[in-house]
């Protein structure tokens, strides 16, 4: 398969039409934003952390019955997938208060979402991406009132799957973000899932497993995300990578 032409460049990934009709190539780049693009950086190896942990999480929501855009891995940073109309949604799933709604509503952190809590908001930078209800979202015309409910449906499922698989690895899936699109009239799960777009929290010690550790500097992001990829996948080789290590950043303090 050959790359061809860019057609889009986010904060970290880059997307590219392939010489495959409706095949696109995901690039996983090694740029890492936070606080809507107000703290950047290029940290080595990032983006193949980011690619393994979405690729391995997509093709186990496959198996379990969710249609997701991936496709293959070209190599450690680029992913094949199918070509989605987007939606432009950020559907966040919250099984316990953390980040934006500890800070915009009075809940306690840590407090448990039961059952979790699904916030959509408007994917748009240049608003700041602000919160939609159903009657906004459908009034825009960005969803159907059974568009909606079919995303809310598999977002509560891929929650359930997710939690799941990185509770058997220690992790507490806090909350995280999923983007979706359409293929006709059905609903695929796109963009990514990886350490940039979930908040996980060690079980045992609560320590900052994701993007929370380079937002707030609590310690060598890198370190983080080679070691949480190689517990999410099981797979000693992500552990392995050398990452060189910052001794005094090395031991994020337990929240
Ligand atoms: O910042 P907030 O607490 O609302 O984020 C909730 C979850 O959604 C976090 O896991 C965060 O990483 C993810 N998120 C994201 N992209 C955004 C906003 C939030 O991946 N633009």
């Amino acid at each position: 398969m050959k790359q061809k032409k860019l057609l889009y460049t986010g904060k970290a990934k880059s997307v590219y039409r392939t010489d495959v009709k409706g095949k696109l190539i995901v690039e996983f780049r090694d740029d890492i934003t936070a606080f809507d693009g107000g703290k950047k950086d290029t940290l080595k190896n990032k983006g193949s952390y980011n690619a393994g942990v979405s690729a391995f999480v997509f093709s186990y929501l496959e198996k379990n019955g969710v249609k997701t855009h991936f496709l293959e891995m070209l190599d450690e940073k680029r992913m094949v997938v199918c070509e989605l109309s987007m939606i432009p949604l950020e559907v966040i799933v919250r099984n316990l208060a953390a980040g934006s709604i500890v800070r915009n509503y009075p809940f306690k952190e840590g407090t448990p979402l039961k059952p979790p809590v699904i916030v959509i908001d408007y994917k748009d930078d240049s608003r700041h991406d602000p919160m939609l209800n159903d009657d906004l979202t459908v009034a825009l015309k960005i969803a159907t009132p059974a568009e909606l409910k079919r995303i809310k449906t598999i977002a509560r499922k891929v929650n359930a799957l997710l939690s799941g698989l990185l509770a058997k690895q220690g992790i507490t899936l806090v909350d995280f973000k999923m983007e979706f699109g359409r293929q006709g009239k059905t609903i695929y799960l796109g963009d990514e899932i990886s350490m940039d777009s979930m908040r996980l929290w060690d079980k045992k010690t609560g320590e900052s497993l994701d993007k929370d550790v380079y937002r707030f500097n609590k310690g060598d992001v890198m370190v983080t995300y080679n070691r949480v990829a190689a517990r999410i996948t099981k797979k000693p080789g992500a552990a392995a990578k050398k990452t060189v290590v910052d001794p005094k950043k090395a031991k994020p303090k337990a929240r």
